[in-house]
């Protein structure tokens, strides 16, 4: 059975765009997989200081993938900090890493375009950490010997980049200590449009939230912008967000009926409204039982660490021994 892995980064509140179009198709694709997910909170220290919104988001971002179906019995859930090869892992793989690998980086790049463009110092407020992300991340993929990391377009580079530093370091010791790993990247993703028509998006200010009250769901989409008249349902916002949350015969309905000017806007507001409650109310409501029991993720973290850590440990001496450090 193919190893699995991805990692989530433990950043803010998360839409029905996230959940549409990373949440729900990475928990489907890891089905009768021997999978491993885990919350990447060493990769948020680079962005984030605050140390209580550390703990806090990764508490709050592990309780979103638990209320969205996660099942811990059947993909190992741990938190990248409970295992410490990962940072040992970092440092050997540092070593047969070229520098001129992670100034391709993209992440680095643009913090370092940014600052050319505003005429700063090109380092300007770079860490270290963002500057070696890539080489964490291979840490994170390579000590468990996986074969596949489902990920979105924007962490293609970052897999080929393992896939690089997986190479360099067979090669330099000759040995075949880690599997070369492949991405994933789900086919046909619809991306879901916001309230204002542009993608949804938590840096467009356009979210539907995806954890919330309804009272809260309510007022956000009554803000969805239509036309004064029904000219073209089909390629309205209000639609194509009914679209992607409904079933589709209830979302063929809806589009007749506004077609045949059965209903108007207010009433697909109300139906829209409906099918959000019906999908992700229930959902909701166990992400804030969730929230509110951290000591049961805690709990969780510490049954996945006692499955991980004989695995990484296992990786990290082979590897500590192809380069000499352990005979
Ligand atoms: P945002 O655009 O809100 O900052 P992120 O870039 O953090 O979202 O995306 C996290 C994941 O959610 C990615 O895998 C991305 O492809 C998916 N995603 C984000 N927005 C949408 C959307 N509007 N429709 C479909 N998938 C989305
Ligand atoms: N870099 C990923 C992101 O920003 C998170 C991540 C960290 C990850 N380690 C990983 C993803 C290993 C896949 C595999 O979303």
């Amino acid at each position: 059975m193919a190893i699995v892995l991805t990692g989530i980064k433990p950043t803010g509140d998360l839409h029905i765009g996230n959940f549409l179009g990373a949440i729900e198709p990475a928990l489907k694709n890891a089905i009768g997989q021997n999978s491993y997910f885990f919350i990447a909170d060493l990769h948020a220290l680079n962005q984030e200081k605050d140390p209580q919104k550390i703990h806090q988001y990764t508490l709050s971002v592990a309780a979103a993938w638990l209320a969205s179906g996660l099942d811990p019995q059947k993909i190992v859930f741990y938190r990248q900090s409970d295992i410490p090869q990962v940072s040992e892992l970092t440092t050997l793989l540092a070593a047969v890493t070229q520098k001129s690998l992670m100034n391709k980086a993209h992440a680095y790049k643009a913090a370092r375009d940014e600052n050319l463009q505003k005429k700063r110092d090109p380092d300007a407020g770079i860490n270290m950490g963002l500057y070696t992300y890539p080489i964490l991340m291979a840490a994170d993929i390579l000590l468990l010997q996986t074969d596949l990391v489902p990920v979105g377009q924007d962490q293609v580079q970052h897999v080929e980049i393992t896939q690089d530093i997986a190479q360099n370091f067979n090669r330099t010791y000759n040995q075949n200590t880690f599997t070369i790993p492949q991405y994933f990247i789900q086919p046909d993703l619809a991306t879901v449009p916001g309230i204002d028509g542009r993608k949804m998006s938590k840096s467009h200010n356009n979210t539907i939230p995806l954890f919330t009250t309804p009272d809260i769901w309510e007022k956000v989409v009554k803000r969805i912008v239509t036309d004064s008249d029904i000219s073209d349902p089909k390629n309205s916002p209000l639609f194509l967000i009914y679209k992607a949350v409904a079933p589709k015969p209830q979302s063929q309905n809806l589009l007749s009926d506004l077609e045949n000017k059965r209903i108007g806007w207010k009433e697909a507001k109300d139906r829209l409204l409906e099918a959000i409650i019906t999908r992700f109310g229930d959902m909701s409501q166990n992400y804030f039982d969730w929230l509110n029991s951290p000591q049961k993720i805690e709990a969780i973290f510490t049954q996945s660490k006692e499955k991980v850590i004989p695995l990484a440990q296992k990786t990290l001496e082979s590897a500590q021994k192809a380069c000499g450090l352990i005979s």
